[in-house]
Order: C-alpha cells, then sequence, then structure tokens
C-alpha cells in the first residue's frame, strides 16, 4: 500500500475488504457527527464516515436513548459504527446487532476521556488495561465478518504512555486498522498530539494506521501523512463550521500522493492580509478557505445543514442542536458577535434565512457592494 518513500502508493486504499476511495476521513464528535454532518461531510468528498460512539450495553439492553443515536437506516455505505464499553461479550453481541443493521466496519473507542466513562474501564481507561483490550479485540473480531478498528489515545499520562503496545496488541488481535489521537488521556484536548507515536506505530505495524491530532488546514494533513507515513488522516474539530476543510485537505492529500505536490509548502494555507478598518490597517491571518469560500456559499451550506437538521429531527429540536454548528460558521465574518447572538434567538428554518438576508442587506448597506465584504476576525 505504500510506495518506496514511504508515502501511500495510491489514493485507493483499504480497510479489511472494505475498498476507500479518500484518505481522509471526519472523525466521531459525540452530539456533533450525526446523519446531517456526516452527508455534508461527504458532499465534501469523504468516503468513510462515522458515527458517535454508542455504548454497547445501551445496544444490548435495547436501551431506546442508545438506538435513537443510531441514525443510519437508508444511509449511503460505507458508515463505520463506533462502540463504547469495556465487556468483551457485551460488546462483541453489540457488534453483531449493529452488523445486522447495516453497519459497514466496527469501531471500538478506547479513546473518551470522560470522568464517567473512564470510571467503568470504558474510553481510555482501557489505554491502562493491555489484557483486557486483548479480550476485547479478540471476542469482537471473532464475531463480526466486517472489519474491526480501533481508535485510541497515546495513553493514559505520562507515565503510562501504552500507545504502542495497545496497537501491538490489536494487530496480533485481528484488527483491520487502528486510528491514533497521539494525545494522552491526561492531555485531554490540550497541547500537540505528539506525531512522533503515530509514525512510530506506523512503522511497528503492517495494518493501516490513520493518524488523527489538530489537522487544521490542508498542510496540516500533507505534513501529517509525510511525516509520519499513515495511510489516511482523521479530522475532528477543524471541521465544526468549516466542512470546506474536508474537501480542501482530500484535494491536497491526493495532489500530495500523486506526486503533484512535494510537500505541506504547496498546499494551500492560512494567509496574511491587510484587514483596514478605516483608522488602521492590521496584518492577520485568516484561514485560506475565508478567501476561498464567498459569504453567499457560507449561509447557503448553513441552511442546507439546518434543513438537514430539520428533516433529521424535527424544526425544533434541528433548529436548536443547529446552534452549536451555527456559531462556528460565522466566525471570522464582520459583525459575527451581533449576527451569533441574533441566531441564537431563532427557533424556525425560515427565521435564519431571513436574518441571513437582513445580515446581507445590513452589509451591503454599511459596507459597499457583497464583493466589498472585509474578512474581520472579531
Ligand atoms: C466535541 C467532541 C466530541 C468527540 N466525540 C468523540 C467520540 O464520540 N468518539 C471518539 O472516538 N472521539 C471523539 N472525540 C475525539 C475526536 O474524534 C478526535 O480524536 C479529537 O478531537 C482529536 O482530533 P482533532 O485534533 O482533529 O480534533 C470527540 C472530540 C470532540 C472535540
Amino acid at each position: 500500500m505504500h510506495g518506496d518513500n514511504g508515502k501511500p502508493s495510491g489514493i485507493a486504499w483499504h480497510i479489511g475488504r472494505l475498498k476507500l476511495a479518500s484518505r481522509v476521513m471526519p472523525a466521531p464528535l459525540c452530539d456533533i457527527s450525526d446523519r446531517p454532518f456526516r452527508e455534508l461531510a461527504r458532499s465534501m468528498g469523504a468516503d468513510l464516515v462515522c458515527t458517535q460512539m454508542l455504548s454497547a450495553e445501551g445496544i444490548v439492553r435495547d436501551d431506546k436513548r442508545t438506538w435513537s443515536i443510531l441514525d443510519t437506516a437508508g444511509e449511503a455505505s460505507p458508515v463505520s459504527v463506533q462502540l463504547l464499553g469495556a465487556n468483551p461479550d457485551t460488546l462483541a453481541r453489540a457488534a453483531q446487532m449493529l452488523e445486522a443493521r447495516g453497519a459497514s466496519i466496527i469501531d471500538l473507542n478506547m479513546g473518551c476521556p470522560a470522568r464517567k466513562i473512564t470510571g467503568n474501564r470504558c474510553g481510555s481507561a482501557l489505554m491502562l488495561h493491555p489484557g483486557l483490550v486483548a479480550a476485547i479485540v479478540k471476542t469482537v473480531k471473532r464475531a463480526i465478518a466486517i472489519p474491526l478498528t480501533v481508535k485510541m489515545r497515546a495513553g493514559w499520562d505520562d507515565s503510562a504512555q501504552t500507545g504502542m503496545e495497545i496497537a501491538q496488541i490489536c494487530e496480533s488481535e485481528g484488527v483491520d486498522a487502528v486510528t491514533i489521537h497521539a494525545r494522552t488521556r491526561q492531555q485531554a484536548y490540550k497541547g500537540r498530539a505528539d506525531w512522533g507515536l503515530i509514525s512510530g506505530i506506523k512503522a511497528a505495524l503492517r495494518i493501516p494506521v490513520i493518524g488523527n491530532g489538530d489537522i487544521m488546514s490542508p498542510p496540516d494533513a500533507v505534513r501529517m501523512i509525510r511525516q509520519t507515513g499513515c495511510d489516511a488522516i482523521m479530522i475532528g474539530r477543524g471541521l465544526m463550521g468549516n466542512p470546506w476543510l474536508m474537501r480542501a485537505c482530500n484535494d491536497a492529500v491526493n495532489r500530495f500522493i500523486e506526486g503533484r505536490i512535494a510537500d505541506e509548502s504547496q498546499a494551500p494555507g492560512d494567509e496574511q492580509v491587510l484587514l483596514d478598518d478605516g483608522t488602521c490597517r492590521v496584518p492577520v491571518r485568516v484561514p485560506f478557505y475565508m478567501k476561498e469560500v464567498t459569504l453567499g456559499e457560507r449561509f447557503n451550506l448553513v441552511l442546507w445543514h439546518t434543513r438537514m437538521m430539520v428533516a433529521a429531527k424535527g424544526e425544533r429540536r434541528g433548529v436548536l442542536e443547529m446552534r452549536k454548528h451555527s456559531q462556528h460558521y460565522i466566525k471570522g465574518i464582520r459583525g459575527c458577535k451581533l449576527l451569533r447572538e441574533k441566531l441564537m434567538k431563532l427557533e424556525t428554518l425560515e427565521e435564519i434565512g431571513a436574518l441571513f438576508d437582513e445580515y446581507r442587506r445590513w452589509l451591503a448597506g454599511g459596507a459597499g457592494t457583497m464583493q466589498d465584504v472585509r474578512i474581520v476576525t472579531n
């Protein structure tokens, strides 16, 4: 799967027997990566998408709330379904039930840092229990025919950096690919992800390794693949309010793999622009997409996303849940604080459309034509 220089030899790759057409995938994000978010990621070039974590206990006990999170009925394949748990038999039973419901991959969560999860030896607490991990992956692997993957952290804390050991156990017990979020549980989401660990695990394993942590731009995406030799990358927080990042990273990674760019310096990155607010000129770094995506495109995407949320969850819940996305979408545009305040009070799709129209009229009146809209970071 890899050429002589350590970089992937083609864009297509496999997890088990599943052939994939993109080397960039969206990360599972609790309360975020629902069906509309996955559709959005697909529209931006993602191939494999993932549900948020589901409790294996909840699935097996037929808990209504857990099943309600599984919003994959009728969804295009492939979809990876992520399971959380620490009991091998429960996980295996839940995996079988999800396979029967059409899951393309079962992914086991060994990364969640939340105390209420780790208290039950689930999520990142498994990084402290190699014997239990071996029993879990062996039992789950035997129970299903679809590929099994594991998403893990670098370890529990500085003194228990078990990432390499756990990754090797996963491989020897038949796991088809591992995703490494190269932070310890102690780090939660702070500090830098240790991409050196991803390189080490990639060098030690034969199964595909997916690199995760701190990919916020196309240059980061290319650098992750180039430096670590990983087979694919996974993007989490960077996609919130910025699904264009998926398309841009996909393009950059494909161009790198095909040899059309040599390294990350040739991928579109953030740009330094001069903001002129009439009284002074300030140099500001803006993400590449803010220059490339027009305000109209951005609002249209927010409305499309909202329509999908409303179709999936009903108007009230869809619009309410959309608030957490909308505040990311409008980051950095002129007057975004006021726009955010207004958005947070709206309850219908129509009101959101009307607010955007009003905002555009305000901009056109106060700041010249739409083309003249300058990027302002608040
Ligand atoms: C709000 C939020 C929810 C998350 N939910 C999950 C989850 O359900 N399952 C999981 O494996 N990781 C989850 N993660 C971790 C991400 O998948 C990812 O590993 C982490 O954010 C690092 O990648 P990033 O630097 O690209 O964000 C979550 C992270 C965030 C910020």
